[in-house]
């Protein structure tokens, strides 16, 4: 059956793509835009940069809803199976009450031109929603994702504070059992298979199922969480042939931690990590801080970073510091590869043609190890790194000597790397002042970095090298 379904205007819609108007990849902005009572959500970058298109996912879990802000420029139609689609027009009350969001917006003027209005009603509904604190740090993480080109910035901010502190029940929580009913009556647990002339869109939602059509189509695409590939057909206009959208097969989406080891699903989003490595890898933590926006976070994946072999894929330099493994699977078993050797080349992994990424396993690391990750970019939040890096430092307590380093480094090379000559340098010797500034010379001149609309090739070695001397700066004081 080629139809998929969920809930948008508190009715079960049902998208069944043997009609033309949609194809599998159609994504949930085109679709809305098609539909003359959901033209709040806008199109500004078509690339998850912007938040003109945010619309918030309700999902059930554990018999309650989860709300949370997503880009709609980012998400093919299918993907939305068994969920609830909220839009700005959602939000009032039937009787044309505005929701607390809404009208603390209205009340503190906070709109210029309006283009963007929607997104950033929509971002600080799910806030609203999400019932966390909410601290100004929380408030401008929830609106970092939406751009308003009218600089209107402080009177969302202000709005936003006014809405979060009278919270209260709302039109969401009441209709919230009528909600969970409906979404009880989607079928969510046999693979939904869409073929039509020119596609076939697979989306399975157990790990076995998964594995069985990689096998059967090594060919296709995975897909997670689509901030990745998606804009190959936003941007690029690509046509996918042959699609696995693997973003609800919760198999994938669990996070266990031993004395040993964090291990963490390929299909955890990037905002449920920063989450759950706030106290047990802090390095990690502060590199998914800067990550996308809450948007992008949100439905982005671990598996995703690591599957695009970005060269500046951001969780790579701190991970491969952590000494990180990922563990691969196919349905014959699965296999453990360093990550170091997991990224072979420029978007180039070590994965067969019928493996998926299961899981990466982070040992956690002795208390004296030092990991520390670093992210420069033009501008803090919401964009591409243009030098990172990942290090750690194991250092003889009594002698200052160093037992090893790790130096990762990301955006220097085709794939992510470690400065190996500044490493077999900085071994066995005395951590200080004098050696650090030798091995940030060797760092210097280890890499040859491309020069390209980011940045030049000589500021990348310049940010490489003293990236190095914040590091000896930051870890001198703690021997
Ligand atoms: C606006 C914006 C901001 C961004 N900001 C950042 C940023 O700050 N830092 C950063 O590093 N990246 C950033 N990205 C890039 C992207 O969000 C990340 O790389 C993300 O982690 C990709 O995850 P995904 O689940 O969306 O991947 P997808 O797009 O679904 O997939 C990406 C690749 O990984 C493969 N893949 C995914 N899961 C698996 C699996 N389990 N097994 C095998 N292969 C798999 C896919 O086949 C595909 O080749 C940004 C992207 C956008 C659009
Ligand atoms: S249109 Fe800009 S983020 Fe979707
Ligand atoms: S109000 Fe005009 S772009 Fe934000």
């Amino acid at each position: 059956m080629n139809v998929v379904q969920f809930i948008l205007d508190d009715k079960i819609q049902t998208i069944n793509f043997d009609n033309p108007e949609y194809t599998p990849t159609t994504t949930v902005l085109k679709y809305l835009r098609s539909l003359r009572q959901h033209k709040g959500v806008k199109e500004g970058c078509g690339e998850g940069d912007c938040g003109a298109c945010t619309v918030v996912i309700a999902e059930l879990a554990e018999d309650k809803l989860y709300y949370r802000a997503v880009d709609s420029c980012l998400i093919f139609l299918p993907m939305l199976h068994g969920k609830q689609l909220i839009t700005v027009e959602n939000l009032a009350g039937a009787s044309g009450e505005l929701h607390p969001v809404q009208k603390a917006m209205v009340d503190a003027y906070a709109s210029q031109c309006g283009y963007c209005t929607p997104g950033f009603v929509m971002s600080l509904f799910a806030l609203y929603k999400s019932r966390v604190e909410a601290t100004k740090e929380i408030i401008l993480d929830a609106i970092t994702g939406n751009l308003c080109r009218c600089t209107g910035y402080q009177p969302i901010i202000v709005a936003a504070a006014k809405a979060m502190k009278a919270r209260k029940n709302d039109i969401f929580d009441k209709k919230e059992a009528q909600t969970i009913a409906l979404l009880q009556q989607i079928e969510r647990s046999k693979t939904i298979g869409i073929i039509t002339s020119v596609q076939q869109y697979f989306k399975p939602f157990t790990l076995s199922d998964t594995l069985k059509l990689r096998s059967a189509h090594p060919k296709a695409e995975i897909i997670s969480g689509n901030t990745d590939t998606g804009l190959r057909v936003t941007k690029r206009h690509e046509l996918l042939p042959a699609i696995i959208d693997i973003s609800d097969v919760n198999d994938l989406k669990f996070i266990k931690i031993t004395p040993e080891f964090m291990s963490v699903g390929s299909g955890v989003s990037m905002e449920i990590l920063k989450e759950n490595s706030k106290e047990i890898f802090p390095a990690l933590y502060d590199i998914l801080r800067l990550f996308g926006s809450k948007q992008i976070r949100s439905i982005a994946t671990l598996g995703g970073n690591l599957g695009s072999a970005s060269p500046i894929g951001d969780s790579l330099p701190v991970l491969i510091a952590c000494k990180a493994s990922v563990v691969v699977e196919n349905k014959n078993g699965t296999r453990r590869i360093d990550l170091t050797d997991f990224i072979r080349s420029y978007r180039t992994t070590d994965l067969k043609a019928d493996e998926i990424i299961y899981s990466v396993e982070i040992p956690i690391p002795d208390p004296d190890t030092i990991i520390r990750s670093y992210k420069i970019s033009k501008r803090r939040d919401l964009d591409i790194s243009t030098c990172s890096a990942g290090f750690r430092l194991e250092l003889n307590k009594k002698s200052h000597i160093v037992k090893n380093i790790i130096l990762a480094y990301g955006g220097m090379a085709a794939t992510t790397k470690c400065a190996l000559t500044a490493e077999k340098f900085l071994k066995g010797k005395v951590w200080n002042k004098t050696n650090a500034d030798k091995a940030s010379d060797i760092v210097f001149n280890e890499f040859t970095p491309l020069s390209d609309a980011r940045s030049g090739e000589e500021f990348r070695r310049l940010a490489a090298r003293n990236l190095l001397l914040k590091f000896y700066e930051e870890t001198a004081s703690q021997q």
